[in-house]
């Protein structure tokens, strides 16, 4: 089952380790010895971690190259999702510690506690039984998520920011220019959005980028953790779950794994106050899939690099479209 580990190989294609420079402030966050343990660069961001006399640290930045709007906005988003809600939600993360941004020069950066030492990742899964044990967890921590933050005022009420508010009319006009430039999928979901949109029941925080990476499991058991919040975003319910099942199963493992997955996350949801008819999730589950698949073809239009996997993700968006 390499599905889930495919994206992850692809944002490994590091660049030599380089230590970085301390990002300005951090020196004076964090008084006393800082010794760097590990440095890399991923996809967008750069990696450090640091043995402190303040604990383990984990730092985030947006190395020189990365040093553009869409890296920083996502940083900048990460930071203000872990500042401003994620002390609020009982799901668990890796608590801010520090942060710093610059619209002017697109320069940021985040510190959390680092947690490598006392959590596993995706890979230390290492049986097809282990792996679909720990995607049941994945799903249950979405709806934990999904649960705490749907129809809250931070995300719905007129003073909620801007950053945080849903706009269907964007989406919508959003999904009309894309599908100018696509094909038959694309121009569907476009076409079926915005009645699509208006059987949704509500909306909450969707993660936004949801797969086997952005979780940690503790050590010692515990509730795993959720990590990489820089594409979170106040949306209809479906779509991290949409996300997960259509773009990182592929046809085979979606039919095999979907109904329990979605018979997990419906149980937790309603375990956390939100009951669902399977019905209306089938309605919001396209939806998100409308959704995903739109963002993806707009990514896949941005985007130059086709060692990326984004023209392998629509594709897969499309197909489960197009599977019904
Ligand atoms: N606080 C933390 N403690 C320990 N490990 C962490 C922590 N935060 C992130 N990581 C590890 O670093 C990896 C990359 O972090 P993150 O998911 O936040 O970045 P990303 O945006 O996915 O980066 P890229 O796409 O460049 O890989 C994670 O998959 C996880 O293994
Ligand atoms: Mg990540």
């Amino acid at each position: 089952m390499d599905w889930l580990n495919r994206w992850r190989e692809a944002q490994n294609l590091e660049a030599p380790a380089v230590v970085p420079r301390l990002p300005p402030g951090v020196r004076a966050a964090f008084p006393g010895a800082l010794r760097c343990l590990e440095a890399w660069t991923g996809e967008g961001a750069g990696f450090a971690r640091y043995a402190s006399a303040h604990g383990p640290l984990f730092l985030k930045y947006l190395p020189a190259a990365a040093q553009q709007p869409r890296p920083y906005h996502r940083l900048a988003r990460e930071i203000a999702y872990l500042r401003d809600l994620a002390p609020l939600s009982p799901v668990p993360h890796a608590p801010l510690l520090h942060a710093a941004q610059d619209s002017a020069t697109h320069r940021a950066h985040l510190i959390t506690a680092d947690l490598t030492d006392s959590t596993l990742g995706w890979g230390a899964f290492a049986s097809d039984e282990a792996r679909e044990g720990a995607l049941l967890d994945i799903v249950r921590l979405l709806a934990l998520h999904h649960a705490f933050w749907w129809n809250r005022p931070e995300v719905t009420a007129p003073t909620a920011q801007a950053e945080w508010t849903w706009n269907p009319a964007r989406a919508v006009r959003q999904a009309q220019e894309i599908a100018r430039f696509s094909g038959a999928a694309v121009q569907d979901a476009a076409r079926q959005l915005p009645e699509l949109l208006a059987a949704t029941s509500g909306v909450t925080l969707a993660h936004g980028d949801i797969h086997s990476g952005q979780v940690l499991w503790p050590e010692g058991g515990g509730p795993p953790i959720l990590i990489d919040y820089g594409q979170t975003q106040t949306a209809p319910l479906g779509v991290d779950f949409a996300h997960l099942l259509a773009l990182r199963l592929n046809a085979a493992e979606r039919l095999r794994l979907g109904p329990s997955l979605r018979a997990t996350y419906l149980a937790e949801l309603a375990r956390h106050g939100l009951t669902l008819s399977t019905q209306q999730f089938a309605h919001e589950e396209r939806a998100g899939l409308a959704l995903n698949l739109l963002s993806t073809a707009r990514q896949a239009v941005r985007t130059t690099d086709r060692e990326s996997g984004v023209g392998e993700a629509l594709e897969r968006a499309a197909a489960a479209w197009q599977a019904g």
